[in-house]
Parts: C-alpha cells; structure tokens; sequence
C-alpha cells in the first residue's frame, strides 16, 4: 500500500508527477489558506503534509494526525508550524533554506532601491496622469545608495547575501546578531557589528531578516522608529508581526521617518484599506521575496525531498530539530 500524502495547495506539476509515483497524494483545492477543520480531518489518515506559510499547523491539527512522519513546508519560515509539538511526537519537520538566499535579498535590496529612489511612487504618478514637472532640480529627487549605513538585523543566509549586494554599492554596513561573526568573517563581508541600539541611531537604513519568534514579535515599534534618524528607511522581507504596523504607519505618516518597503505584512493580504495604502513613502509588495521562477522550483525539489526522506524515516535535508 502506498503511503497517503496531503497538500495544502498545489505545487509545480514536476513534483506532484514525481510525488503520485510513490505515493496517494490528495491536494487540497478549495479556499487558501486551507480552513483548520479541513486541515484537521484531512491530517488524520495521511503519512506526509506538504504546507505552507499561511496554513496553521498547530498542536490542535498536529493532535489530529494518527500517522504522520513528516511535515514539510514550501518555504524557509516555520513560525506556522508547532515545531516542538512535532518533535514531541516524533514528527520529522523539513524547510527551505539557502535555495531562497539569493531571491530574498535581492528583494530587500529591490526594495530598498524603489524606496530610496522613489520608483513605484514616480510610477503611480505616471498611471494617474499626474506627471507635469519635468527635470526640476527638486522634481521627484531620491538618494544615492552611495556613503549611506545600511543596518542588517540578523546575519543570517540572507542578511549576509544583502551584505555582499550593499558592498558592491559601497554602502557602509553595520549589523546586529545574536552572536558577533568571526572578525575574519566581518573583515570579508565588510561588514561592523554594532549593538541594537547604536545600529537604529546610525542606520540610513535598516534591513530586518530575523524569524518572528517571542522574542522578535513587535521588535520595531514607535520606541524604536522614535530612536532611528527622520531621514531613516525601514526594509523588512522577513515576518510581517516582527514590525508593530499601527506604529509604523503613524511614524511614517508624521514623518518620525523617512520611508519603508515591505513585503511582508502581520495579516497577508493586507486590504486596499490598509493604512499603509494611504501614504506615499511606502513601497509595498505582496510578499514575493521567495518568489522567483528558478527559486520556486528549487523550493519545490527541496520540500519534496524533505518529504520522501521522513516518510522514509530519514532526516530532512533542511530539517527543525530532528
Ligand atoms: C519563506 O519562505 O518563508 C518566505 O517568506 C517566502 O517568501
């Protein structure tokens, strides 16, 4: 008998041809994020979950499940899933890492170019008709990249892949981590450590790529926008809940600082009501930072991969815990 596997949605035909050879797969086709009941009783029978960021996989739906061996998630966050619970009842949980690193920062750097250089807000100008000025000296003026401190919360894969791209720019970089790197690292990166309160009073701009955990929750809030430069820009590609929302719209709407890019959001999607679709000095993305054809289909191999191998009782190639 071969064993059953569920998705929470689909994945590239690829994988799901490569997952019907070994096993009975059943996708879930119905509303995203798939409803917790559904996800509870489709848990029950299977051997393998294939998940993603939106879906819930908590103690509740992960007590549903009588046989499960492994949870694998189509991406390289895992604050959706219980990851402890798992490891409390043997469940074997894979992820996504190092194939994302190069897409991620590259949208945070994205991001931070249209922020600086005003891009997506000198296109909503065009769409509206409103292009009258032309070459003025301070007609849709921006900022050099150039001389200017960017601060990496979090020097992970990622925050050091934005490291590089900023060097190549000849930005000066400042990062805050848990732990200090080698100085042989920091001297290759060309990056300073700096403690969290010297990198939000220095940085022209702040790039965050840490996990949301309890730890990180609200970490950017009107304390902290109230302590960084008025001339300053918030970049986050990482968790929505890891910036207080409410706070950053009103700091951005009373100019406490200059501008932010996000592609993350607490609640995604966010509303076309959304405060920060109001104000000019944000450049929004509906969260993408993963999101490239080649980085897709390697995060597809991955997360079948990881699959396979707990079902087979295996470690995950990228595996949380066990
Ligand atoms: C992830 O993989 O966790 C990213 O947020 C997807 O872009």
């Amino acid at each position: 008998m071969k064993e059953k596997i569920f998705l929470t949605r689909t994945l590239h035909d690829f994988a799901l041809k490569e997952l019907k050879k070994k096993f009975q797969v059943e996708v879930h086709t119905g509303k995203i994020p798939i409803p917790q009941t559904t996800l509870k009783s489709k848990i029950k029978q299977v051997d393998g979950l294939i998940c993603f960021p939106y879906d819930k996989i908590n103690k509740k739906v992960i007590e549903s499940a009588k046989n499960l061996k492994v949870i694998s998630t189509y991406s390289v966050g895992y604050d959706h899933i219980d990851t402890k619970f798992a490891k409390d009842r043997k469940i074997r949980v894979g992820y996504t890492p190092e194939v994302l690193t190069d897409a991620t920062a590259d949208m945070a750097f994205a991001l931070m170019i249209d922020s600086l250089r005003r891009i997506s807000e000198g296109e909503r100008i065009i769409r509206k008709g409103k292009w009258k000025q032309i070459y003025g000296a301070y007609d849709y003026v921006g900022l050099d990249l150039q001389g200017k401190t960017l601060g990496i919360i979090g020097l992970g894969r990622i925050g050091k892949t934005l490291a590089k791209r900023a060097k190549a720019f000849d930005m000066k970089i400042i990062y805050h981590n848990r732990n200090q790197a080698s100085k042989t690292k920091e001297k290759k990166l060309g990056v300073k450590y700096a403690t969290f309160n010297k990198l939000i009073t220095e940085s022209d701009i702040i790039s965050i790529h840490v996990p949301h955990t309890n730890e990180t929750n609200q970490m950017f809030n009107m304390k902290i926008f109230r302590k960084m430069k008025n001339t300053a820009f918030l970049i986050n590609t990482s968790r929505g809940k890891v910036v207080n929302e409410e706070d950053l719209a009103v700091a951005l709407k009373q100019k406490i600082i200059a501008g932010a890019g996000l592609d993350v959001f607490e609640t995604e999607p966010i509303s076309k009501n959304h405060p920060f679709t109001k104000l000019e000095n944000i450049v929004l993305a509906p969260h993408v930072g993963s999101s490239t054809k080649e980085t897709r289909i390697k995060m597809a191999e991955i997360t079948i991969k990881n699959l396979i191998l707990g079902i087979n009782n295996k470690k995950p190639i990228y595996s949380i815990g066990y």
